[in-house]
């Protein structure tokens, strides 16, 4: 079988989050020159790709997904020069770099919104989502219906200046682009991409690629937290009736004029869900996100509902992860992190294991099929911030709001401070937060990160854990992922373009499966991963011969697997 290579199949992509990868102005804010001065640590780390979370003008409300300019950049992340700088330094490097497009919405800060807002007759008054309030039996004005926003209360604010409601499914300051109007559409496509295209952008992440199309008729949602006002709008607002239509137009217009990676934030939706945005026959986008595995144990539509997980869970979650593109021409992505996901050694790890449980995620991470995305401090084992730090340390907007509105729902019951707790341990370990620390590059002050405070804490762990005492350390996390990304691209028909299959699925301890590689060259590759804090014995499920690779050990027992260590075989 011949295999369809392509550079965007075959890279590993690092996901930077701006405000807190490296400060290089002493103003505790991370910008675009810090980035600069660490290409040569990403590429030496084994980095194709950077992926650049917002850099663009804004208010930042939500930390740059509110963009105020698609042409302007943040001033404390620099200027339009530094981030020429950083495309032309990626590309001296022979590496490349995608950026976020993020054009569900914008901020309200946005020239064209607040046009939109100045009057009813205004020429953008219809690039944005605007209805009639509703008025309830008791004459009170109510929002249009009853959407709750992904950031807690109603999706919809209103305006008093024109007296009505504009949807913003995000923060109020967020709000939905009105994809239904050509013309709008036509601005995203030159102002958000054309632009940046022509400036030498090889691709973007395309931020909640599934909400552009909402039904129409904006009914009430259905009723699935009985304890809430508002609901979950659901299929009411993502994967709509024109969103296919909207991203074909997209790809035919823009992005099919360029060498361009594109991948699209999509979530929740099923299998044929999924290949009709990714099939390279649908002509919309190269591959997507899916959230199987990163929202393991949380309620889909309410994070901070958070239920557990067993490895059977796990398992399944990556299953649906790397099999919908099973014998189609789509195209799948192996992701553990990102901005909006706590860190995995916390979630899926253990850490009192540390390094072990760390690397065995990378071993996880590194033999599955599609596209791979590290994010900032992975490498490394980053943690979850400590549980003793209270909710001032938390900035996110998604927590606060959500910290706020329960506070306000609950404050008042007589047991509020065991309710306030329980929810503390769950924000403790799900929130966005986590991944926005600052990343720890050594033991200095601040972690090296900055000069000077932080505009959030860093993480009390950075003397043990940072970049520089793993440089020198032959056995930590970061000098594994180096290993585990050389033996990826060393076997990537297997790795990369290899197919998955689960030899132990109903296993609480061990997950072992199988890749194979569309050539013969070599046939099959053999993971078994002990995701348990006990030694457990090891069979082997196939009669092959078996040659280790790979370890996150230094002697490896051959009857027995100790507690969090992994191991890659090649078989025949
Ligand atoms: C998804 C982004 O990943 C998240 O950080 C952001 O808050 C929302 N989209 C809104 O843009």
């Amino acid at each position: 079988m011949t295999i369809d290579y392509q550079w965007w199949k075959t890279a590993t992509i690092y996901q930077i989050w701006p405000a807190s990868y490296k400060d290089s102005n002493g103003d505790g804010i991370g910008d675009i020159p810090g980035i600069i001065s660490t290409l040569d640590y990403l590429k030496d780390l084994g980095i194709d790709v950077i992926w650049l979370s917002p850099m663009y003008d804004s208010p930042q409300d939500d930390m740059g997904y509110d963009i105020s300019d698609y042409q302007k950049i943040y001033p404390k992340y620099g200027t339009l020069e530094d981030m020429q700088n950083l495309i032309d330094g990626c590309h001296k490097r022979d590496m490349k770099i995608i950026c976020d497009l993020v054009v569900n919405h914008t901020s309200s800060e946005h020239s064209w919104f607040k046009e939109s807002r100045s009057s009813k007759t205004n020429p953008k008054r219809d690039w944005y989502i605007w209805k009639k309030p509703k008025y309830d039996e008791q004459g009170y004005r109510q929002p249009p219906n009853n959407w709750g926003s992904f950031f807690s209360g109603s999706a919809w604010e209103y305006d008093e200046l024109t007296d009505e409601y504009y949807l913003r499914l995000f923060a109020k300051t967020q709000p939905d682009l009105n994809w239904e109007n050509p013309e709008t559409r036509d601005a995203i496509h030159n102002d958000a991409l054309k632009w940046w295209f022509e400036k030498g952008v090889d691709g973007f992440r395309i931020d909640t690629a599934g909400l552009y199309s909402k039904n129409q008729a904006f009914p009430d949602a259905p009723i699935v937290f009985p304890d809430s006002i508002y609901q979950p709008s659901g299929r009411l607002a993502h994967n709509g009736p024109r969103i296919h239509e909207f991203h074909k137009e997209m790809y035919e217009k823009v992005t099919s004029n360029y060498d361009a990676f594109t991948v699209g934030e999509v979530g929740d939706c099923t299998k044929e869900e999924a290949l009709e945005y990714v099939s390279k026959s649908s002509h919309e986008m190269n591959s997507i996100f899916l959230f199987d595995v990163v929202e393991l144990g949380c309620d889909k539509k309410d994070r901070f509902r958070y239920n557990g997980w067993d490895l059977i869970d796990l398992k399944k979650a990556v299953e649906n992860q790397c099999d919908f593109v099973k014998g189609t021409d789509a195209w799948a992505t192996s992701f553990i992190e990102n901005h909006d996901q706590p860190r995995c050694i916390t979630r899926f790890g253990n850490q009192k294991n540390f390094s072990k449980s760390g690397k065995l995620l990378a071993m996880l991470e590194t033999t599955l099929t599609g596209t791979l995305f590290i994010y900032q401090g992975q490498e490394i084992g980053m943690t979850n911030l400590p549980r003793s730090w209270g909710i001032e340390e938390y900035k996110d907007i998604n927590t606060i709001n959500y910290y706020n509105a329960f506070k306000q729902q609950y404050g008042k019951d007589a047991d509020f401070k065991e309710k306030e707790e329980k929810l503390m341990d769950v924000i403790n370990l799900i929130s966005r937060d986590h991944a926005r620390s600052p990343v720890q590059w050594n033991s200095d002050n601040y972690g090296g990160f900055s000069t000077v405070e932080p505009w959030t804490r860093v993480n009390d762990n950075y003397k043990e854990i940072n970049v520089e005492n793993q440089l020198y350390d032959k056995s930590s996390i970061l000098q594994f992922y180096k290993q585990s990304l050389k033996l990826r691209k060393k076997y990537k028909d297997l790795f990369i373009y290899g197919t998955f299959e689960i030899l132990d699925y109903g296993n609480k301890k061990l997950f072992t499966y199988i890749k194979k590689s569309p050539t013969s060259n070599p046939p099959k590759a053999y993971v078994v991963l002990n995701f348990s804090t006990d030694s457990v014995k090891f069979e082997r499920l196939i009669d092959s011969s078996f040659e280790l690779v790979h370890a996150n050990v230094e002697d490896v027992d051959d009857d027995l697997l100790s507690p969090y260590e992994g191991r890659v075989y090649i078989v025949e």
